[in-house]
Formats: structure tokens, sequence, C-alpha cells
């Protein structure tokens, strides 16, 4: 791939859009050679929206709810993202299952509040993964950013970077000390595939360290 100056990237999201805005931070701080070209909400009323509308940001909104199944749910997705044209989807707290078209393979990203392939999978998502790790006693977590295929959780990993489990954790402090890594590690993940720097080779996932 070739060295990029700014990556075009869609976002897909189900909430609040804290991850958005922190993808917008990092762009407007000139930490992330990025344009967000348009933003995809699957919940009406996602607070996400309105982020992306203070910043001038085009929005749509595909109810998951309105659709009888996944397939049907993706094609109206794939239709709005097509229509923003971007190089990259970026999968922000988006929690719905979404069917990847072949021209996609490795052209979405996810963040994932634990280290995969631990606490994942269908109804791992936002704080019922936080509340698992505690429930399971585990002594570190993390953040993992991979390549999204059609399964939960399970595309080849871009990025992963640990947290520790504290003695006192609650599922709210532990969710804090996780989402404070993952504003950091998501941004660098999409700034090394804006750079040109990420190769898939199968589940293995290479990143050039010198382009010099
Ligand atoms: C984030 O913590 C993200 O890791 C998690 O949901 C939160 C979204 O917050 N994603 C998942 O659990 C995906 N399986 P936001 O809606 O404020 O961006």
């Amino acid at each position: 791939m070739m060295t990029r100056n700014s990556l075009d990237i869609a976002v897909l999201l189900s909430g609040s859009g804290t991850t958005l805005q922190n993808l917008i931070d990092q762009i407007e701080q000139g930490r992330l050679d990025a344009r967000i070209v348009g933003v995809i909400a699957s919940r009406a009323g996602a607070y996400g929206l309105e982020r992306a509308r203070k910043h001038a940001i085009p929005t749509a909104t595909v109810l998951r709810k309105d659709f009888a199944d996944t397939p049907t749910f993706s094609a109206a997705v794939w239709a709005q993202i097509r229509a923003y044209d971007p190089e990259l989807v970026v999968m922000a707290g988006f929690m719905s299952l979404l069917d990847v078209p072949d021209d996609f393979a490795n052209r979405i990203v996810n963040v994932h509040p634990a280290l995969i392939p631990a606490f994942c999978g269908k109804g791992m998502y936002g704080h019922h993964v936080h509340e698992a790790v505690l429930a399971y006693g585990a002594k570190i977590t993390g953040v993992t950013v991979h390549f999204a295929n059609a399964h939960y959780d399970e595309g080849p990993i871009i990025l992963q970077a640990a947290v520790p489990v504290l003695e006192e954790d609650t599922p709210d402090s532990l969710a804090d000390r996780v989402q404070t890594k993952e504003r950091e590690v998501y941004p660098q993940a999409i700034q090394l595939i804006a750079e040109g720097r990420v190769a898939v080779e199968g589940r293995r996932v290479r990143i050039r360290q010198d382009m010099e």
C-alpha cells in the first residue's frame, strides 16, 4: 500500500460516540491523518450523531430494528457506506453484526475492550465485558484493535495493549481505565493504516517499522 497523507474513513456507531469524539479530536489536533466522510448509526437517538453534526460531518441512520436479519440490514448499511466512498470503515461502539463484502475485507476496523480471544464474542460488549472480566477474576485485561470480519471479534489483530485489573475495581472504574487506553490505541492503529504500514498475512498483521 502507498503512503497516504489522509485516509477517508466512515464511522459506524450505536451509542454515545465517545470513540467517535476521540477520533474527531485526534484529527483536529493533527495526530491522525484522516478525514471522517460520514457517520452511520444503527440506533435511534445515538448521541454520536449529535457529535458528528457539531463538526459538520454527514450522518445517516440505518436502524437495526427495521430489518429482519443480518443480510438485509448489512445491504442497507453498505449502500450508505458506499455513498460516502471511504477507504476504511471504523466501528466505534457499533453493536450489530455486519456482513463484509469481499472488497472491504481488511478495510474495516473495530476496537474491543478486552484482550481477544478472551472476553469477546456475541453478547460481550460494553459493560458486559468488564463485568465478565471481574467475575472471572482476571488480573489483566486490555484493548484490542482488529480488522472486523462477519463474526463477532474474530478478524486479524492489529494492536493490543494490556490494562491491569485493580483490587478495588468496579465495572465502571475498569471501563474508565480501559477506555483511556482505547483512546490511545485506536487512533494509533488507524494512523498506521493511513501511513500504509499495515499488511495482513493470514491471521497475522505485520506492521512495518521504518518507512524511510
Ligand atoms: C467502547 O468502550 C468500545 O470498546 C466498546 O463500546 C464502547 C463504545 O463507547 N465496544 C465494544 O464493546 C464492541 N464489542 P462509545 O459508544 O461511547 O463510543
